[in-house]
């Protein structure tokens, strides 16, 4: 459903998928997400912000949403929210010329610095692994606030931790969510969850300061008890959740005095965003269905 550009077109037009969108995207403007945050940072959680978008195919989108984040930078600055971004390379145009990319997310970088604040590099499917780990590690080499992600479900990511930690660099732990080929990733779910866990003792053990995202309960419990049991302080790492997804965990961990981030995506691709959670959970379908014929 994600691919049916028709469909894409009927639905993003109906008011009623846009009410149901907000469950999970915080709405369409810069400043709807602003008020999000502000209102998750009132409620204890910080926050990532994330403009959706993806595999853009000129370089005036790339600008585009470049620019968008640097007025992201300067709200989160200004409304003195706790919050970084969250961003996706594709979007800023590694699929058009790795070069350009670079430079294209280089302002940001530099933005953030000077705000005091911090970029997360997203990591997609697996034809750009290699290039955005090119691009995160020369951007790490000059700038320490920038972080990447690792997806736990692809066999080479015991190996890419050791390259950024070696870097000093920030992981967001993560399954990943993309569709990869048995080559190369774990196909079965108690498989990745077993090298999950692995990597996340890596992480916890590590003198760097990482992310641990899931929504799984039993990844959260090996979370906790490993920190628990290795006697590593609730302000060493982060647990890290998606908006409107799993709300009663996100509590739950707060009120157990840890931290939690919330990952706030905005913007009007909230579409393909939205049928990328409905594949990993039909239960959300029935959640929007029921809204839809509540009207
Ligand atoms: P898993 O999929 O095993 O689900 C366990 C349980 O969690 C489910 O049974 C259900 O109870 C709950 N759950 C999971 N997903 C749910 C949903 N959508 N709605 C409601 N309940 C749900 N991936 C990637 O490839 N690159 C990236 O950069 C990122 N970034 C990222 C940031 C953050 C903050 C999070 C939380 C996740 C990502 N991901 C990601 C997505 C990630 O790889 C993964 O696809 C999802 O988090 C789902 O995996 P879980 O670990 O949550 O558990």
């Amino acid at each position: 459903m994600s691919e049916q550009p028709r469909l894409q077109r009927l639905a993003t037009s109906m008011e009623v998928s846009k009410r149901v969108a907000h469950r999970f995207v915080a709405g369409e403007k810069l400043s709807e997400a602003v008020e999000a945050v502000r209102v998750l940072n009132n409620r204890g959680f910080s926050a990532t912000l994330d403009y959706l978008g993806e595999m853009i195919n000129n370089r005036e989108d790339a600008a585009i949403a470049r620019d968008e984040y640097l007025a992201g930078l300067d709200q989160i600055h200004e409304h003195r929210l706790n919050s970084n971004v969250s961003l996706k390379l594709t979007q800023f145009g590694l699929g058009l010329d790795e070069e350009f990319c670079l430079k294209n997310v280089e302002p940001l970088i530099v933005k953030a610095a000077g705000q005091n604040n911090f970029v997360r590099i997203d990591m997609e499917g697996s034809p750009y692994t290699d290039s955005t780990l090119r691009i995160f590690t020369a951007l790490r080499k000059q700038y320490n606030n920038v972080g990447i992600v690792i997806q736990a479900y692809l066999f080479r990511s015991e190996k890419d931790i050791q390259d950024v930690l070696q870097l000093g660099g920030r992981i967001r732990l993560c399954k990943g969510a993309y569709k990869e080929p048995p080559e190369i990733s774990f196909k079965q779910k108690k498989d990745t969850d077993r090298n999950f866990i692995k990597l996340m003792q890596i992480l916890l053990k590590s003198d760097v300061y990482h992310g641990i995202a899931t929504h799984d309960p039993a990844m959260i419990s090996a979370t906790r008890e490993f920190a628990q049991k290795e006697n590593i302080g609730k302000d060493h790492f982060e647990f890290q959740m998606l908006y409107g997804v799993r709300r009663d965990l996100q509590d739950d961990l707060l009120k157990n005095d840890y931290r939690v981030r919330i990952y706030v995506p905005y913007g009007d691709e909230w579409y393909s965003y939205l049928m990328r959670r409905m594949a990993e959970r039909p239960a959300n379908l029935i959640f929007v269905m029921r809204n839809l014929f509540r009207g």
